[in-house]
């Protein structure tokens, strides 16, 4: 059986072997493009390339992307843990052509590499094709389902509509319509009572999307209408833990080589098993997705805040540390602890990971314990809260409530949601907004300098409290871009000042 890290190896050989340059990944969070917080799919690197505003240096390029989808187009954040296919930071294998091969050698080669270098078989494996827009004005992709009648039958080819067969980076950008490959991983039992056809596309954890073979060919514009890109395009994406999967002969991404290892330390740490509780196994594969996803976003530069791409991560970190909380008795900081694993098992591929292990465990823990001060506080609120709206006959909590608990506590809306959902409970959101709306003016009012983001000076015993300067507005002479650059440098030395423990961003 192959490993992980083998099964990666082997995409960079093959890919290198049919002349692409192996590029590194780029980094998973974006500092440079407003329409993006996070590396979302391989091609983001590339985008500037494709849309022709720099030339390629090398015309075939292979990697794996670190890549996060949370928000925006690709939203899976509800998902991860409770099925066993989704996660928020996952690798992307892709292969990339600009402006040399298309359709035909992207489709024969994906195939080369999954039937004949893997040996999946290929009586498991269907592909979908654009089957065309006509208020968009674009027909169906008969020329990529010509090469895929090479290899399938033609009950294995399957027409998918603009939802599925038409990849967007965005609301804008690069696009084209795609081809996908999916594989039936079902027992043979099952595969005989209901054909995998039926089944793609259908959110069957056994029939799933590996492999995304994009045909780059249009620049969505702002005012959503497509331009044509100066030259053709093929950008590829492959699922890393969903290849493992399938080859590792797992039913979960969870299951594998990827995971498993992360897993057996939570479940020790837990006193537990998994695979003897939903619930807790529920909670240790949101652990396990989200150690990732934090301590690569620390690595490449994004520390857990109040504002933007920051909340995010704070917000993934939140909710992974209530699940360790609730479920598996987790009452002290235990996510940085994971650290040495993660690294066992990633740093070989990244790097980045070793250089930085230090500052991603002390951001970790104290982000953690920041947190777990006002968490036991904010669930018993929110409890009471919950008995006494269900007493009143209701199951809407008030948006006031969730205000209190965001506000006060600490608790992002979609971990107060998360938690009423278990309770099948839910908030006003609307409330919960005009809060919001509140809480802005009246700090606009109040300075001109936002809070966002605390920063905690520690010499020695003593505590200084600041507000960042991370999110200053800075005088009107200083353009965007030396602004940007000021705050680039002032975050690389709290990054350093934090390293040295003088910095706790809290
Ligand atoms: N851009 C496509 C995707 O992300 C293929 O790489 O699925």
């Amino acid at each position: 059986m192959l490993t992980a890290k083998e099964i990666r190896d082997s995409f960079k050989n093959f890919f290198e072997s049919k002349e692409h340059h192996i590029v590194p990944s780029a980094p998973m969070v974006i500092k440079d493009d407003p329409t993006l917080m996070f590396t979302n799919a391989g091609m983001n690197q590339f985008k500037d390339i494709i849309l022709g505003n720099r030339p390629a240096k090398y015309h075939r390029v292979a990697d794996s992307q670190k890549c996060l989808r949370v928000s925006g187009k690709h939203n899976d954040l509800e998902e991860v843990g409770h099925d066993t296919y989704h996660h928020t930071m996952f690798e992307m294998l892709g292969n990339w052509s600009f402006g040399d091969y298309f359709k035909k050698e992207a489709i024969s080669w994906a195939w080369e590499y999954l039937v004949e270098v893997l040996k999946l078989n290929p009586e498991h494996l269907y592909a979908t094709v654009f089957e065309g827009s006509p208020e968009e004005g674009l027909s169906r992709d008969d020329e990529a389902a010509s090469y895929w009648e090479q290899f399938l039958p033609k009950d294995h080819i399957i027409n998918g509509n603009k939802h599925d067969n038409f990849w967007e980076m965005g609301d804008t950008g690069p696009c084209g319509p795609c081809s996908e490959i999916h594989i039936d991983l079902r027992p043979a039992e099952e595969r005989a009572k209901i054909s995998g056809r039926d089944l793609v596309n259908q959110d069957h954890p056994q029939v799933i999307e590996i492999w995304n073979l994009v045909f780059m060919q249009y620049n969505r514009k702002a005012d959503s209408s497509l331009e044509p890109l100066p030259a053709k395009v093929i950008d590829t994406g492959m699922g890393f833990e969903r290849l493992c999967m399938a080859l590792q002969g797992k039913t979960s991404n969870y299951d594998t080589d990827v995971f498993q290892p992360i897993i057996k330390v939570i479940a020790a740490m837990a006193g537990t098993e998994y695979g003897k509780d939903k619930q807790n196994d529920i909670a240790m594969r949101v652990i396990a997705d989200h150690i990732r996803t934090i301590a690569f976003s620390i690595t490449d530069g994004q520390l857990p805040s109040n504002a933007k791409a920051g909340y995010v991560i704070r917000r993934i970190l939140r909710r992974a540390v209530r699940y360790g909380y609730t479920f598996l008795g987790q009452k002290q900081a235990f996510m940085y602890k994971l650290l040495p694993v993660l690294i066992e098992n990633m740093g070989e591929a990244y790097p980045e990971l070793i250089a930085q292990k230090d500052l991603i465990e002390k951001v970790i823990k104290e982000e953690e314990e920041a947190f777990l001060r006002t968490l036991e506080t904010g669930i018993r609120l929110l409890d009471k809260t919950m008995e006494e709206t269900k007493a009143a006959g209701k199951s809407e909590i008030s948006g006031k409530d969730a205000f209190t608990l965001y506000d006060t506590f600490g608790f992002p809306l979609d971990l107060t949601e998360l938690i009423l959902r278990e309770n099948g409970m839910t908030v006003n959101i609307k409330e919960f907004d005009a809060e919001m709306q509140q809480q802005k003016q009246r700090a606009r009012n109040a300075a001109a300098i936002e809070t966002g983001d605390w920063i905690t000076l520690k010499e020695g015993t003593t505590e200084f409290v600041a507000t960042t300067i991370l999110n200053m507005k800075l005088p009107f002479f200083v353009t965007a871009r030396s602004n940007r650059k000021i705050k680039l440098y002032i975050r690389l030395y709290l990054i350093t000042l934090h390293s040295m423990q003088k910095v706790v961003v809290r």
